[in-house]
């Protein structure tokens, strides 16, 4: 019995109590009538009765250190969380400013121009921004002395000075990606491809040497202007809404056959004239047209069996319409107050 007092004595005396389970913990084993000592006390009756007062009174010390220990630690658990408590929630703090980022104007965009061809059925591709001159103009038809390649719209970064096509550019449009993609994978194909591009330009209101386009690719067997149509009509829809117009006017591109320019109604003026429409009541918002069958050959595509329309679209653009925004500029410029408008868009 003695011995096990002192085991006991030791046990209480190590025992660690940072929390109040722990302290629970320790009232359970060593505190309560149901605890060891507890138990010490009830086989007291057996112990010979010339040894039961001394063993008696090491029992009460037992008692006693272990109930004094766990009404220190209680006071001193207490304490503590009181001030923990304090400092928590202290109301006369002044509250610190919650700072959101918010997505750039052309971010939101882009990710909704996805979102509504996703749902269409088309994938997202990708290429390089750095091309040849093969990618961006010869395999989408550009006669060899086309003007789209002088100087003034071309960043060139090497020019080779044998084949044109192998001069190193910076592309001047998402084309290239249309030709990549054909040239990896025979059809059916249907993606659109988001990117920057490039265009050696006065950087003002309207134009800029950097922005970024979307180009979209559907070939399969019997594709016709009609899917054409019928897809950018549901686009314009979605992103601009229902009352949204849409028409179709004749236009060129070497890589087109027929081509046609996509406006809608000016959302500025709601199609009854001002100074972003030029008074025409219309803007224009897309490039488009049926895939011309020598860009099809040009990637190993036989243009007898399949056909496909393009379109290809400037984000900064339709941004602009969508926001009202005026100047080209403030896309890369940064100012936080331009960019804060667009929280939780
Ligand atoms: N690449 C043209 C441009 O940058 C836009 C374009 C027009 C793309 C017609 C197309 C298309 O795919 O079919 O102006």
């Amino acid at each position: 019995m003695q011995e096990k007092i002192q085991e006991i004595h030791q046990q209480v005396d190590v025992f660690v109590i940072e929390n109040k389970d722990q302290l629970e913990a320790f009232r359970i084993a060593y505190v309560g009538r149901k605890s060891v000592i507890g138990e010490l006390f009830d086989g007291l009756k057996n112990v010979p009765a010339e040894q039961r007062r001394e063993i008696g009174q090491q029992l009460n010390g037992l008692k006693d250190f272990a109930q004094n220990k766990f009404n220190e630690m209680q006071a001193l658990l207490e304490a503590s969380s009181e001030n923990a408590v304090s400092i928590e929630f202290d109301l006369t703090l002044p509250v610190i400013p919650q700072e959101n980022g918010t997505l750039h104007p052309l971010s939101v965009v882009r990710a909704r121009i996805i979102e509504i061809f996703e749902k269409m059925g088309f994938n997202v591709s990708d290429g390089p921004e750095i091309e040849t001159d093969f990618y961006n103009f010869t395999a989408l038809n550009f006669a060899e002395n086309h003007p789209a390649r002088e100087m003034q719209d071309t960043f060139f970064i090497e020019k080779k000075g044998g084949n044109v096509a192998d001069d190193v550019l910076l592309r001047t449009h998402t084309s290239n990606v249309q030709i990549r993609l054909m040239q990896q994978k025979q059809p059916p194909l249907r993606s659109i491809m988001p990117g920057r591009v490039y265009r050696n330009e006065a950087i003002s209101a309207r134009a800029h040497c950097l922005f970024h386009q979307v180009e979209g690719l559907y070939i399969d067997k019997n594709v016709g202007f009609k899917d054409l149509k019928d897809t950018l009509y549901h686009f314009a829809k979605e992103m601009f809404g229902k009352d949204t117009k849409v028409r179709y006017r004749p236009s060129y591109f070497p890589f087109t056959e027929p081509s046609a320019e996509i406006d809608i109604t000016c959302l500025i003026c709601k199609g009854v004239g001002c100074n972003v429409c030029k008074y025409t009541g219309w803007v224009e918002i897309a490039g488009s047209g049926m895939v011309d069958p020598n860009v099809l050959e040009n990637c190993g595509i036989d243009s007898k069996e399949y056909t496909g329309f393009a379109f290809g679209m400037g984000i900064e653009r339709i941004t602009m319409l969508k926001y009202g925004i005026k100047d080209l500029r403030l896309f890369t410029e940064n100012d936080v107050r331009f960019l804060r408008q667009f929280e939780g868009v």
